[in-house]
């Protein structure tokens, strides 16, 4: 099974992790502190911009889906409590963007 790169651009961290691990257990992996709330992905407190391969994520489950919605945030915003590696390459940014 093929790592996924994770880096986390304002901390200048990068982890290499396992697909299936969330951005939030990368996070924590790389020692990179993120502010947390529900870890369920209702709060929206971790919401950040996030670039990723083609695939390189898992789409937004319906909980993620529903706060991002309510956030109103661009469309590459994540929850990294959330949000699930698949493959390739994923860089994470400091914060949500909004429109
Ligand atoms: S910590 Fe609440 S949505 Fe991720």
């Amino acid at each position: 099974m093929n790592l996924v790169e994770v880096q986390f651009v304002d901390a200048d961290k990068t982890v290499f992790v396992q697909p299936g691990t969330t951005l939030l257990q990368a996070a924590e992996m790389a020692g990179v502190d993120v502010m947390t709330g529900c870890t369920r992905g209702m709060c929206g407190t971790d919401a950040h911009a996030v670039e990723a391969d083609e695939g390189g994520l898992e789409p937004p489950g319906e909980a993620e889906r529903g706060t991002l919605d309510r956030m109103g945030v661009t469309p590459g915003c994540r929850l990294l409590c959330s949000a699930k590696v698949r493959a390739g390459r994923v860089r994470v940014a400091g914060d949500a963007l909004t429109d």
